[in-house]
């Protein structure tokens, strides 16, 4: 059957498709292929080459990979970059002590030599993007089994990025697009003298705190500013004194003409990951099981870490970070779950999948493949079940006991002094050094972590089944009747592995007392919980997330194979993506509507003095009484803070530039509505909303309330 008759008769396909025009994170060196002319119609100004060239200087050159986990964008033709306060957040703690305390006032350089040079920080840019599915499959055997394909992959892969960097300063890496039906080769360039420049004080730039985190309406400046330093001849070098602002081949004009709703946007950046294209075995595991049960063990340790913050200023700064990241995927998870149940994902990817075998049925090439494809999703979910619940119970219940995590650091030494004793090859006199030398370990609270490790150990009674124990643990829960507080006490009355000055102790005698250390309860249970995952759950999951895998290949070439008239985006995975949509409002609920915008009139509302997520800094305050905007300010007088477009972005896409029609800077991207996190499974269009800094906030923020306004000279500013 053609495809214009499976239209007629299976609508519901092609209708489910067509309508997501704001779906999707595109490759840049494909956009002349497959989406310029839609782009074009939704208001874009610029050519695809414009956009991506490998020759000539493109918006690509301006956008770069920052310190591994976001995106960042260049402002100037100094190397000047842009991000999220919440990507800088780790520079910026790191140069903040109790004098110069930069996470609460702020940090501002006043010129070049002002700007603080931070170890470990790199950026990375893109220079070329290449297809290479060919030469990665070389030498593929059509007889080889799953794991023999892999290996021979990963071979390939070797050989293809070490010929690509020959004799180059780049570096570069394959990776697997479709399941891998495809593979790329990016060429990259890293430089690793970045300095900070800029950030605003945690209650501008994380305003709303984890309150917020998520949320639309939105009004936190999420900003930092850094500079990449190069070597006089203009490329990546070692920290110098001598090393001189980097010249980019591109840097993107910023404009402060604002934009109305409707108006076309773009985001420029690096997500990490998404499973656009997952069965609906997969997102019912996810909605029902998966999130579930993770949300429902990160709610406990919230709590007690929480009860344990308020009672006192040391803990709650003991506690701070690692709180901040237990509390943002917990809320992800807990968004995405319900925004899938009450758009029926489920529901719809089973009615897709209804149909589309029958379409599969209709074509020679696939008639009756497709059924055996889904009996084996079915299959291999069902036993993965169980799999990823073991899974999550070591990652989010046992690795959620900061003792657990303490004693890991242990673990090799043991091997190692075994190894020394019995006069072999050993690393044990270097690892006691390093461990030695990292002690103190992150603190924890030996109350706190008495009552996370008695809540984790009742809730992996409850979860786990006996048979699939590691075999201490087990005993030890037997001998204390499962009784989570029970063990707790046990361990932490009876274990030299839970604190610093303790663990300081032993490694000093640590040579003549390691039989003793070794039968330590803690370090015994500990090592036991490693062993059996390592040995018996991990390479099981591994196995089967590599039979998904094909699986979900096959599926994905059977989709595009079937389905010519849809145009299909790979999955993000940390490379170089464009996402575009529009300026654009929604309704998270039936009569209720959110504005497209927010402005500094909302901070104030917000404001709960006292209350550290919601003050408002002082100085800030005082700009709002005189209605001090400058140019900054909209048509209506307003200064708007944040905006929200129906931009494709996921984790990654922190501190992506959002370019207009033109290609010029209108704000930085820094989180999403929480109705709409379900987009890493399935977009919504009516939902689904990335959320925008409007960089007039940003500017406003250097010049009037900073008083560095000297950075703006450096820009390239479009106004009116
Ligand atoms: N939700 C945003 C992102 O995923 C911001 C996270 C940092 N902010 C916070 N309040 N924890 O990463
Ligand atoms: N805050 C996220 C990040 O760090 C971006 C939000 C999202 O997941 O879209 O990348």
């Amino acid at each position: 059957m053609n495809l214009r008759k499976a239209l007629l008769i299976f609508p519901f396909i092609f209708l489910s498709f067509v309508s997501l025009a704001d779906e999707g994170m595109w490759l840049p060196q494909l956009l002349n292929a497959l989406n310029i002319k839609d782009m074009k119609k939704n208001g874009c100004k610029l050519t695809a080459e414009q956009i991506y060239s490998v020759n000539k200087s493109s918006l690509k050159d301006a956008i770069v990979q920052f310190g591994g986990g976001c995106t960042a964008e260049i402002i100037s033709q100094q190397g000047l970059i842009l991000t999220n306060h919440h990507c800088g957040y780790g520079a910026i703690v790191y140069h903040s002590t109790v004098t110069k305390d930069y996470l609460t006032n702020g940090f501002w350089a006043m010129n070049k030599n002002e700007e603080i040079y931070t170890p470990n920080l790199t950026v990375t840019f893109i220079k070329s993007i290449e297809e290479v599915t060919s030469r990665v499959m070389n030498n593929m055997n059509a007889n080889a089994s799953e794991l023999q394909r892999d290996s021979i992959i990963k071979a390939n892969i070797k050989i293809i990025e070490a010929d690509a960097i020959k004799g180059t300063h780049y570096g570069a890496f394959v990776r697997p697009f479709f399941y891998g039906n495809e593979y790329y080769l990016f060429v990259t360039e890293t430089f690793r003298d970045i300095r900070m420049v800029g950030a605003p004080p945690a209650s501008i730039g994380k305003f709303g705190g984890e309150t917020d985190n998520w949320m639309w309406p939105r009004h936190n400046a999420d900003f930092a500013l850094f500079r990449i330093y190069a070597g006089k001849d203009n490329k990546p070098a070692d920290f110098s004194p001598d090393n001189v602002p980097y010249t980019p081949k591109h840097s993107l004009p910023v404009s402060i003409k604002g934009y109305e709703k409707g108006d076309f946007t773009m985001v420029y950046g690096f997500p990490g990951r998404t499973q656009e294209y997952l069965t609906s075995y997969a997102v019912e595991m996810l909605v029902n099981e998966t999130n579930p049960r993770r949300v429902a063990l990160r709610e406990k340790r919230l709590a007690i870490m929480e009860e344990d913050m308020k009672k006192s200023n040391e803990v709650r700064l003991m506690y701070a970070n690692a709180y901040a990241g237990v509390a943002n995927y917990y809320k992800k998870w807990y968004g995405e779950m319900q925004g899938l149940k009450s758009y029926n994902a489920v529901e719809k990817k089973r009615e897709f999948e209804k149909e589309f075998l029958a379409v599969a049925n209709a074509n020679s090439a696939y008639k009756g493949k497709l059924d055996d494809m889904f009996n084996e999703f079915k299959k291999i979910y069902a036993e993965y079940s169980t799999l990823s619940k073991q899974m999550d119970y070591y990652s989010e219940c046992l690795m959620g006991i900061d003792g657990i995590r303490f004693t890991m650091n242990f673990i090799n030494i043991f091997n190692e002094l075994k190894k020394k004793n019995a006069g072999k090859d050993s690393k044990f006199d270097d690892l006691l050094k390093t461990i030695k030398k990292s002690i103190p370990f992150r603190n924890m609270n030996k109350e706190t972590d008495i009552k996370l490790c008695t809540a984790m150990l009742n809730e992996y009674v409850k979860g786990v089944e006996k048979i699939n124990r590691p075999f201490y643990l087990d005993s030890l829960l037997s001998a204390h009747n499962n009784d989570g507080a029970s063990v707790a006490k046990f361990l932490y009355e009876n274990s030299s592995f839970i604190d610093n000055t303790k663990a300081k102790a032993m490694l000093d005698d640590f040579e003549q007392n390691a039989s003793l250390y070794e039968r330590d309860p803690y370090y015994k249970m500990t090592a036991g919980i490693v062993k059996y995952y390592q040995t018996a759950v991990i390479p099981q999951a591994n196995y089967d997330e590599l039979h998904i895998n094909e699986l979900q290949k096959e599926y994905v070439k059977a989709m595009r194979d079937l389905m010519k008239d849809k145009k299909f985006w790979p999955d993000a995975n940390s490379t170089l993506r464009v996402a575009y949509g529009k300026v654009n409002d929604y309704e998270p609920r039936a009569g209720v509507s959110y504005k497209h915008y927010t402005t500094l009139d909302g901070i104030m509302e917000k404001e709960k003095p006292g209350d550290d997520e919601f003050n408002v800094f002082p100085k800030l305050k005082e700009l709002y009484t005189k209605k001090d905007y400058g140019q900054y300010a909209d048509k209506d007088g307003k200064l708007r803070v944040a905006f929200i477009a129906s931009n494709h972005t996921t984790g990654g896409n922190s501190g992506s530039p959002v370019l207009n029609a033109k290609g010029e800077l209108i704000g930085t991207n820094f989180d999403r509505n929480w109705e709409g996190t379900m987009s890493d499974v399935m977009y919504n269009p009516n939902q689904c909303r990335n959320i925008v800094l409007d960089v007039r906030y940003t500017l406003f923020i250097i010049d009037k309330f900073a008083g560095a306004g000297y950075l703006l000279k450096e820009m390239n500013i479009v106004s009116k």
